[in-house]
């Protein structure tokens, strides 16, 4: 069996068939959580739910004339003049253009993370800025991956201990979570580092750990702000690889933001921001 194969097992072991049919609704989410275990008794419900969400044409993100302003001092400053985006179930997005153009804003908006000044954005048709501040946290730690430009950590904690927070704080057991932890670990090739410090990890292998934290929770969407900008050639394409192999073997759908060209081929689409809109 190849590197890529066990792989696969591997994320299959993991996700089974939910990472096909997860819905970022929140009490649903709940129920799907509880019915990952294999041989669960209700494993019928995933199955409907499953059905329900098969389309993989279906838009899964939906920005609607989204406009962002900052105060700074007296100046209003606009960074996002209306943007509209619509991602579909198992794309994979890029985003690109200039540096402080807002790529990141737009980013944070569609996590929510930061607030629109206008505008909405619909996750499986579903308004999550008229949503609470407590739906958006179960949502941001349960439906979506968050890869960060840089990764924070958790200094008096192991590599493991950090996978596992998303755990803890979507209210799981820390063994369960550890467990979890232990599993993604294995799946991005870090297991052996389960027990060091998260920052004496070189970069891209910090990477590839954020990755599995990222995924410990089985979300459907995984969000990166440049996850790859920081790391050499190799260490870019290894994480690069992985995340392509979640996309593709998996329908995960993914949402990028890069500065590198070399990187759209991994994209099925790629939107370009500039001076505010998308050209
Ligand atoms: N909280 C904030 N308060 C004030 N201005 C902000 C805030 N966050 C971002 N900005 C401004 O908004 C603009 C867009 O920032 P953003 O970080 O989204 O750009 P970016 O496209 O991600 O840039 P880069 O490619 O360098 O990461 C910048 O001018 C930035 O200074
Ligand atoms: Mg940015």
């Amino acid at each position: 069996m190849g590197v890529k194969q066990s792989r696969k097992k591997r994320i299959e072991n993991f996700f089974g068939n939910s990472s096909q049919s997860k819905s970022p609704n929140v009490e649903g989410n709940k129920e799907i959580k509880n019915e990952k275990e294999p041989g669960s008794q209700e494993k019928s419900k995933v199955s409907r739910i499953v059905k329900k969400n098969n389309n993989s044409k279906e838009i899964v993100v939906s920005v609607e004339n989204i406009k962002k302003n900052f105060i700074v001092g007296e100046n209003n400053i606009e960074v996002l003049k209306g943007i509209d985006v619509q991602i579909k179930k198992g794309d994979f997005a890029m985003l690109v253009g200039p540096s402080g153009c807002g790529k990141s804003t737009l980013l944070h908006i569609i996590y929510g993370l930061e607030s629109p000044t206008e505008g909405k954005v619909r996750i499986y048709g579903d308004d999550i800025w008229s949503h609470s501040k407590n739906w958006r946290a179960d949502f941001r730690n349960s439906s979506v991956g968050f890869i960060p430009q840089q990764a924070f950590w958790l200094k008096s904690l192991s590599v493991l201990e950090n996978v596992a927070i998303p755990a803890v704080i979507g209210g799981k057991k820390f063994h369960e979570g550890l467990e979890k932890a232990a599993e993604m670990l294995e799946l991005v090739g870090m297991a052996n580092w389960a027990h060091h410090r998260p920052y004496d990890l070189s970069g891209g292998q910090q990477q590839r750990v954020a990755l599995a934290r990222s995924l410990l929770l089985n979300p459907w969407l995984i969000i990166a702000d440049e996850p790859i900008g920081n790391l050499d050639q190799k260490s870019g394409t290894e994480l690069m690889d992985l995340i392509q192999d979640l996309n593709k073997n998996f329908k995960l759908t993914i949402l990028m933001v890069t500065h590198n060209q070399e990187q759209f081929k991994y994209a099925n689409k790629v939107i370009k921001v500039v001076d505010g809109v998308i050209v």
